[in-house]
C-alpha cells in the first residue's frame, strides 16, 4: 500500500512524556524523524500530575509514563526500565560505602522534587514505609535543577538514573538499602481511542528502539563484567 511506504507517511503526532524521560525519548526522536520525515511531532514535557490532566482532556496521541492510573480505562505497555536512585556528588563522603542503612539518609540535607511529581510520590513511599524522615533543604520543580544543586553541594537526591546519562562523572549513586526504586515506563493511551497510523508507528518503532536499548547496554555490561574478571 502506497501510504505505508515510509516515506510517505504523513501527520501529526503530539506526544506528553513525564520529566525523566525527556532524557531518552528526544535522543530517540531524530531516527524516527529520517525515517519518516513527513511525520510532524510535538513533544510535551511535564511532571506525573500534568500528564494525566493531559490525558482527561484528550490532548495528545500517546503518553508516556511510570505509574499508570489505575482508574482509567487506558492500554499501556511497558517498554523500559526506569530505576530511582540516591545520587551525591563524585566526592560524596559516603560515595564508597556499601549498604548504607536507610535511616542514614535523614542525616543528609535532601533536595526534593515538587508536589505533582511521579518521583516524589514514589520517593516518599519508600521512606514511609521504612518510617524515614528527610531534612528537606530544597524542593525544585527540574531534574536538571536538582542535579546542579547536588553538584553545588547543597544536598542528595532521589532521581532516575537516566537524569544521569550525559554526565555521570560528576555524580555518585549511594548504595542505599532497599535502592533502587524499580519502576518502568509505560506507553500509554486511553483505551478507547482509535490510534492513527502515525501513533501507531510510533508506538511500534518506540518499543522496538527500548528493546534494542535493553540489548546494547546488556552487551556493554557484559563486556566491562568480562573485563573486570580479567577475561
Ligand atoms: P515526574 O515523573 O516528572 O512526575 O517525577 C517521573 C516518574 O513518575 O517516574
Amino acid at each position: 500500500k502506497v501510504a505505508d511506504l515510509k516515506g510517505l507517511k504523513q501527520g501529526q503526532l503530539r506526544l506528553a512524556a513525564i520529566t525523566t524521560a525527556k532524557y531518552f525519548i528526544p535522543r530517540l526522536l531524530g531516527p524516527f524523524c529520517q525515517l519518516y520525515p513527513g511525520i510532524e511531532i510535538s513533544l510535551q514535557v511535564t511532571n506525573h500530575e500534568r500528564i494525566l490532566d493531559r490525558m482527561l482532556n484528550n490532548l495528545d496521541d500517546l503518553y508516556i509514563m511510570s505509574q499508570v492510573p489505575e482508574h482509567l480505562d487506558i492500554n499501556s505497555q511497558a517498554f523500559l526500565d526506569n530505576s530511582l536512585v540516591v545520587i551525591a556528588p563524585a566526592d560524596h563522603p559516603l560515595a564508597n560505602q556499601a549498604n548504607i542503612p536507610i535511616e542514614r539518609l535523614s542525616q543528609e540535607p535532601f533536595i526534593m522534587r515538587e508536589p505533582g511529581s511521579g518521583t516524589r510520590r514514589a520517593v516518599q513511599s519508600l521512606l514511609d514505609e521504612h518510617a524515614v524522615k528527610v531534612k528537606v533543604k530544597l524542593e525544585l520543580g527540574s531534574n536538571e535543577a536538582i542535579k546542579q544543586a547536588i553538584a553545588g553541594g547543597l544536598g542528595i537526591s532521589i532521581l532516575s538514573r537516566h537524569t544521569l546519562i550525559t554526565d555521570a562523572s560528576e555524580f555518585s549513586i549511594l548504595d542505599v538499602q532497599h535502592f533502587p526504586i524499580k519502576r518502568m515506563w509505560y506507553i500509554v493511551h486511553p483505551s478507547g481511542k482509535q490510534l492513527s497510523i502515525v501513533a501507531r508507528t510510533y508506538y511500534e518503532y518506540l518499543v522496538d528502539a527500548a528493546q534494542k536499548f535493553v540489548e546494547k547496554t546488556a552487551t556493554v555490561s557484559l563486556k566491562s563484567n568480562i573485563a573486570e574478571s580479567g577475561q
